[in-house]
């Protein structure tokens, strides 16, 4: 049980400065089980609590963790430059929060991209240590054959590291595409382990990170989820 005056709870759900969140307070703005409470001093407990702003119910959040289906052409960067950024994607509330995704996919990959305000969240997601299998569905320019598995597995050497890197698993799923789950996530890892195969990724999407896979949340690209606390716990072994 935790209380909070109500200015620093709109505030944390990402509606504006507390100066902004006072006057939508002041001015009756926000509700609470149809009832207003326009004192923005009152204590109010965080649990379970949901407010109603602009017509739109609010389920209060300590922290989000958010489920991105990204399109093609956007980048991760902090500050991209060629293409837009995958935060406007997300309600204006979310960016307030400082939602920042989990590690990067390429401006050309799709698929599952992880993104939350919860600086230990992200940190222990991106942590080498913690073997976060990342499953990726590689479209290649040349045939996938029994070699090219071989070698993946067997480990490449890419510039700039210092042992070779292979795949934990690869799977032959048609003629031009390849299943290969990475524990590890460096820049461009699986276009570049391809290349230094002698073949070239054409086009990539990650389809599942851990246990949770994107196909289960049911988003259409371009959209987002918040996950659940058992989607959370799909993510890897603790
Ligand atoms: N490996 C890549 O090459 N690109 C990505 O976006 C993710 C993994």
């Amino acid at each position: 049980m935790s209380k909070l005056s109500f200015d620093r709870i709109l505030q944390s759900q990402g509606y504006g400065t507390r100066k902004y969140c006072r006057s939508l307070i002041e001015d009756g703005e926000v509700t609470i089980n149809g009832v207003v409470h326009d004192n923005y001093k009152e204590l109010i407990e965080t649990d379970g609590l949901v407010f109603n702003l602009f017509d739109e119910d609010v389920v209060y959040r300590e922290h989000v963790y958010i489920a991105l289906f990204k399109p093609q052409n956007y980048e991760c960067s902090r500050k991209p430059s060629h293409h837009p950024g995958v935060l406007t994607l997300l309600p204006e509330e979310l960016t307030w929060r400082d939602v920042q995704p989990v590690g990067r996919l390429d401006h050309d990959t799709t698929g599952m991209l992880l993104m939350s305000d919860d600086g230990a969240f992200i940190h222990a997601q991106s942590s080498p240590k913690r073997h976060v299998p990342k499953i990726y569905q590689a479209t290649t320019a040349e045939p996938v054959t029994d070699e090219l598995i071989a070698q993946l597995l067997a480990g490449v050497q890419l510039h700039d590291e210092p042992a070779p890197l292979a795949a934990q698993t690869c799977i032959k799923r048609g003629e031009h595409q390849l299943e290969i789950v990475l524990e590890q996530g460096k820049y461009h890892q699986v276009k570049r382990m391809l290349a230094a195969a002698g073949n070239h990724c054409s086009a990539l999407h990650r389809s599942a990170i851990g246990g949770l896979e994107l196909a289960s949340l049911e988003i259409e690209e371009g959209d987002w989820c918040y996950l659940t606390a058992e989607q959370l716990a799909l993510l890897a072994p603790a």
